[in-house]
C-alpha cells in the first residue's frame, strides 16, 4: 500500500523535483504523489508536477473576497481530499510553500505535514535561513526535514544534515551546498514515514529499523 501525497509548492520546486525522481526511479518505493497544489500560478514546481504527470491545482489568494487564513486552508484541504490525500491518511508536504498553515489546517493533518528548512533547527528559523546563518558566523549549518505545527518551523524534528560554512562561503555557494541534503534528507525522510519507520513521541521522533 502506497501512501497518498499531496504537496504544497510556490516557487522553484527542486525539492519536488528530487522527490518525484525518487519515486519514479522506486528509491521512495511506496509514495504516491497525487496532486502539487500552488497558491502562485507561475510557480515552476507546477511545471515539473506536469513534466511528471502528476495533477496540478492553483489554489489562489483572492485578493476581492477578504478570506482568513482557516478559510484559505479549507479550500487547500477540499482539493487535498478530493485527490485522495486524505487527513489521518494522506501526507502532505511542504516544498518551498510561502505561506503559514493555520492551526486548524495543522490540526486536521496531525503529524502528517512535513517540511524542508535550509538550516540546522532551532536556529535560524523563518526566510532565508542560509543568510541568517552566514551573518550569524556559524561554521556549520544544514538542512532540517521536520513535522509541522502551529508554530513557525517548530514541529518534531525528523532528519537533519549537517554542511560547513567556509570562509569563502557567499549565501549562493552556502545555500547550493545546503540543496544537495535538502533534496536526499526529504525523501529518506518520506521513504521512513512511508514505510512506518517513524514514531513521535512528544518532539522525539524515532527511527524505527
Ligand atoms: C528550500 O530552500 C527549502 O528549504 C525552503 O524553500 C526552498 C524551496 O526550494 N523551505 P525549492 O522550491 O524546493 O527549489
Amino acid at each position: 500500500m502506497s501512501i497518498s501525497i499531496g504537496v504544497l509548492a510556490s516557487g522553484r520546486g527542486s525539492n519536488l523535483e528530487a522527490i518525484l525522481k525518487n519515486i519514479a526511479t522506486n528509491r521512495v518505493s511506496k509514495a504516491d504523489v497525487k496532486i502539487i497544489i500552488s497558491n502562485r500560478a507561475g510557480a515552476r514546481a507546477l511545471k515539473i508536477a506536469q513534466e511528471h504527470h502528476v495533477t496540478t491545482e492553483v489554489v489562489e489568494v483572492t485578493s476581492d473576497v477578504k478570506e482568513s487564513r482557516w478559510e484559505y486552508d479549507q479550500r487547500l484541504l477540499k482539493v487535498l481530499e478530493e485527490n485522495g490525500v486524505e487527513s489521518g491518511k494522506g501526507l502532505v508536504l511542504l516544498a518551498g510553500f510561502d505561506r503559514i498553515l493555520s492551526p486548524e489546517f495543522c490540526e486536521e493533518y496531525k503529524g502528517r505535514i512535513m517540511n524542508i528548512h535550509p538550516a540546522l533547527l532551532p536556529s535560524f528559523k523563518g526566510l532565508e535561513g542560509q543568510k541568517q546563518a552566514l551573518e550569524y558566523g556559524v561554521k556549520v549549518s544544514g538542512a532540517t526535514v521536520h513535522f509541522v505545527d502551529s508554530g513557525l518551523d517548530s514541529g518534531p524534528i525528523i532528519l537533519q544534515e549537517t554542511v560547513p560554512v567556509l570562509d569563502n562561503d557567499t549565501v549562493e555557494s552556502l545555500s547550493a551546498r545546503i540543496l544537495e541534503k535538502e533534496h536526499a534528507i526529504y525523501s529518506e525522510a518520506i521513504k521512513l514515514f512511508s514505510e512506518g519507520k517513524l514514531e513521535l513521541e512528544g518532539r522525539r521522533v524515532r527511527i524505527l529499523n
